[in-house]
């Protein structure tokens, strides 16, 4: 059915976003408030796009240039129309003629930049609705128990629509109509041309309303259809804060299931917020409170959180993300990394590889296998394949001016509580000595060992801390000392 041969070319989708959106009271163009990753007139543009369309056209007029420059890299292809200071949804649909091709001819659909639940799927249903029924107008409606400030769908004495009247319009009795118009349509070409140049703006909002031509084109003796819907969510526009919750927690709600159909194990769907661009492996498990977010990949059976925040990483198979914040980081297959651990751009850590408890890392290139597990900032760093990096250990890649690289190689160990005062090279197969700080490089078996040396001053604590705990604590031990030096153990006394 929804194959295009035999039906109209799809020649057009029109994404109107030139209203001003003024009770979300914010600085943001309405239209570019997100929700799962994606700006509102994103949602519109992937769902228009699934369509095969041979033209896409976004109307824009309130903050005109943000909304054209995101619009343009969300989609390079989109056109942009701009509307004039003419009101209204029907203004805005010829605005767009205006730069599409002057005699298209085939399909065109209108969508709003405020409707981000609506899919693509719903959307080639309308086409396949549209076509099949040989319409020159199909109208997606749906039934409201509040249709308070939508425009109804007149229906005449034959069920066939006739028209849509606007609340502001609207009789009490027209009132009393529950099937609303969603704002959804699809158009003959030269229908839509032709009757908009018809439409005048004599109505309660003096605006040209696209909705008029309904009227018209049933008037002109064309065929005029609705496609009713049930999922209510999918006609739903932003107008404020609390919608905007509200359709971000169920398109969550969608999203999520989608994955649990996919194969991935949502332990608590409550909790989980995934992002409309990311994919996930079959068998991954997502632990409760977790954030996938923006491109983030995640490989087949690898567990994530709970607690966990990922944005634009890449997590292999069978890695293990537990309790971590990470950014543009690459994790590998079978790695671990966690708990508490934060992940900055430029991380990469190897297959097997390990970034434990308390650890930063940023522009850091880990080897397979490789290993930070504990308390560590490491910055601007390679550390070869399985390198250990001793507990506490500090990349010092910060000099009050300018950034400097350290290098850490295969297989070598660093000691705990060591600071790499960048830029310095560390060899393949060296050793750094615990406590050291290291400002020079170290060669292949070589230990370098850079703190102070070990003395031991007797009687200190006698003489400095006398009468203190401390002291008879020394006290005690020395005696203790002076006497098993003095008294023959069991076994030394039963020697012949
Ligand atoms: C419109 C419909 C109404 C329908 C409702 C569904 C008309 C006359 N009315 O009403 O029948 O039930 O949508 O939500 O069409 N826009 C422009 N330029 C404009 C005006 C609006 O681009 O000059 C865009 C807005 O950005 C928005 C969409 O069109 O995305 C709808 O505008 P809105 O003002 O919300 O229309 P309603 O009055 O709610
Ligand atoms: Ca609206």
């Amino acid at each position: 059915m929804s194959t295009p041969h035999g039906t109209p070319r799809l020649a057009a989708v029109i994404v109107l976003a030139a209203g001003e959106g003024t009770r979300m009271k914010s600085a943001t163009p309405k239209v570019l408030h997100r929700i799962a990753g994606r700006t509102l007139v994103g949602h519109a543009i992937a769902a228009a796009r699934e369509t095969g369309p041979e033209h896409l056209a976004v109307v824009v007029r309130h903050e005109r240039d943000l909304v054209a420059a995101h619009v343009a890299e969300v989609d390079p292809d989109a056109i942009i129309a701009d509307q004039d200071e003419v009101k209204g949804t029907g203004r805005a649909a010829e605005c767009a003629l205006e730069v599409l091709p002057k005699e298209l001819e085939g399909t065109i659909l209108v969508t709003y930049g405020d409707v981000p639940l609506l899919s693509g799927e719903t959307l080639h249903q309308l086409v396949d609705h549209h076509a099949a029924s040989g319409s020159a107008v199909t109208v997606i409606t749906a039934n409201l128990a509040d249709p308070t400030g939508y425009g109804r769908i007149l229906r005449g004495a034959d069920d066939a629509v006739e028209g849509i009247v606007e609340h502001k319009d609207a009789t009490p009795g027209q009132l009393a109509i529950t099937e609303i118009n969603s704002g959804i349509y699809a158009f003959d070409a030269g229908v839509l041309r032709d009757a908009l140049t018809q439409v005048s703006t004599d109505n309660a909002q003096g605006e040209k309303y696209l909705t008029d031509v309904l009227a018209i084109a049933r008037t002109s003796g064309r065929r005029v259809s609705a496609h009713l819907i049930d999922d209510l969510w999918q006609t739903e526009g932003v107008n404020d804060r609390v919608q905007l919750a509200r359709l971000g927690k169920e398109l969550n709600r969608r999203i999520t299931e989608r994955w649990m159909r996919e194969g991935v194990t949502i332990v608590d769907p409550d909790t989980t917020w995934i992002d409309a661009d990311v994919t996930i492996g079959r068998d991954a498990t997502i632990l409760p409170g977790t954030q996938l977010l923006g491109a983030t990949v995640v490989g087949a059976d690898a567990v994530i959180g709970p607690d966990t925040t990922l944005d634009g990483t890449e997590v292999g198979e069978r890695a293990e993300v537990k309790r971590t914040e990470a950014l543009l980081a690459v994790i590998g297959p079978d790695a671990t990394v966690g708990p508490f651990s934060y992940l900055r751009p430029g991380t990469e850590l190897g297959a097997k590889g390990k970034i434990g408890g308390f650890v930063e890392t940023q522009n850091a290139k880990n080897g397979t296998g490789a290993k930070v597990p504990h308390l560590t900032y490491c910055g601007d760093a390679t550390i070869g394949e399985g390198a250990n990096i001793g507990a506490g250990t500090i990349f010092a890649n910060y000099d009050g001016v300018a950034k400097h690289h350290t290098t850490v190689g295969a297989h070598s160990f660093v000691g705990s509580d060591s600071v790499l005062i960048a830029p310095v090279h560390v060899a393949d197969g060296a050793y750094v000595g615990a406590g050291s700080a290291v400002t020079t490089d170290v060669g292949p078996g070589q230990i370098a060992v850079a703190r102070g040396q070990q003395r031991n001053i007797a009687g200190w604590v006698a003489r400095k801390r006398p009468g203190t705990a401390t002291a008879e604590a020394a006290e005690a031990a020395h005696a203790a000392e002076v006497a098993a030096r003095h008294t023959p153990t069991a076994g030394e006394a039963d020697q012949p």
